[in-house]
């Protein structure tokens, strides 16, 4: 049974992407990965804010030392800082490149179009396949409007289209007004691949201690229900990839992720409730699957329930129940 697929031009021996986060911040943990038949990993997210925060570290330290050694502002307008604060990040990529077989692709939580484009170019220096950006912005106050919010998120990913060559995803929350909109115009600005939907950091407040704490960060299987019509709604629409993210907790569920039109699916929840011993089964259910219905290949089916071929696949554009449904209780 063939499961390869192809993502962000890369060739990948199946359609399971570990997403990134636990799984992925050590060499240890990638082993595992490539050891449970992963198609690919996303490494966790590098934050825009490290970047800056562990630079203006060093800026201090290096500022201390100006009266000694003249030449530390020209490094430090060189760009040293950004190198020296990732140099974790980097040897990870290349080991992981170098230790095993699997596609890698890097993530930086990007926050603003500047002071990250330097650390961009190493990653692809290091020998990442793939450059993953986790953009989240949100309004605050009502001062930036969804328009110049958008614009924002353009503006980083043609700032990395600008800084490397390698292949970029997009990894997008579900809260958008127009998602093809922003879809359509970060795919313009240079994005190969989306991942829908990242799922955020979710607090809650304890009413005991009137505290605001971390609530569940684990999906649920319903939780697919989002991507999905994302993915139905996009696929074949944008000459992009897709990739379902948030809620794929079984083979099953991929199948549906590739059924609605996506070249993958980023996983993570599953694979650590259950383990990453997890994948090997994932990937019997998907091939079963196949098995029974006659298919040899994912292109046999990809996309046959994306609303671009398939008029039935329209139901996901249904918000609201209708009202007889509704009053008959079903
Ligand atoms: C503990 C934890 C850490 C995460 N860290 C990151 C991260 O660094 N970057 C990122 O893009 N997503 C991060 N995520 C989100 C996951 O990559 C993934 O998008 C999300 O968990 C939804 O997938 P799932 O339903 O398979 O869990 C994290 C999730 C969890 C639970």
């Amino acid at each position: 049974m063939n499961l390869s697929t192809t993502y962000l031009s890369l060739k990948l021996a199946n359609p399971i992407i570990v997403a990134s986060g636990p799984l992925t911040c050590s060499l240890d943990g990638v082993r595992k990965c490539a050891a449970n038949r992963a198609g690919a990993v996303v490494l966790r997210s590098l934050f825009e804010e490290q970047l800056r925060a562990e630079t203006a570290a060093l800026t201090e330290a290096i500022s201390e030392q100006a009266v000694s050694h003249g030449e530390a502002s020209e490094y430090l307008r060189a760009g040293v800082g950004l190198r020296y604060a990732t140099r974790d990040y980097l040897q990870l990529i290349r080991a992981a490149k170098q230790e095993t077989d699997l596609p890698v692709i890097a993530s930086i939580n990007c926050v603003t179009s500047q002071s990250w484009d330097d650390f961009a170019r190493e990653v692809e220096a290091a020998g990442a396949d793939a450059l993953e950006l986790n953009i989240a912005l949100f309004a605050e106050t009502a001062a930036e409007g969804a328009a110049a919010l958008e614009a924002r998120y353009a503006r980083i990913v043609a700032a990395a289209r600008r800084a490397v060559r390698l292949p970029i995803a997009v990894k997008l929350g579900p809260h958008f007004t127009s998602l093809p909109a922003v879809v359509e115009a970060l795919h313009r600005a240079g994005a190969a691949g989306f991942v829908l939907f990242n799922r955020y950091y979710a607090p809650t407040i304890d009413i005991e201690t009137m505290a605001v704490r971390l609530g569940s960060n684990r999906s649920v299987p319903s939780d697919l229900t989002a991507p999905l019509r994302a993915t139905s709604l996009l696929s074949g629409r944008v000459n992009a990839d897709f990739s379902a993210n948030s809620g794929v907790h079984s083979g099953e569920d991929v199948v549906r992720a590739v059924l609605a039109g996506a070249s993958a699916a980023h996983v993570l929840t599953a694979l650590l409730a259950k383990g990453v011993e997890e994948m090997p089964r994932m990937l019997d259910a998907m091939a079963g699957w196949m098995e029974r219905h006659g298919f040899a290949s994912l292109s046999q089916f990809r996309g046959r329930l994306s609303q671009a071929v398939n008029p039935e696949a329209s139901l996901f554009s249904r918000y609201q129940y209708m009202s007889a449904l509704g009053a008959g209780g079903q």
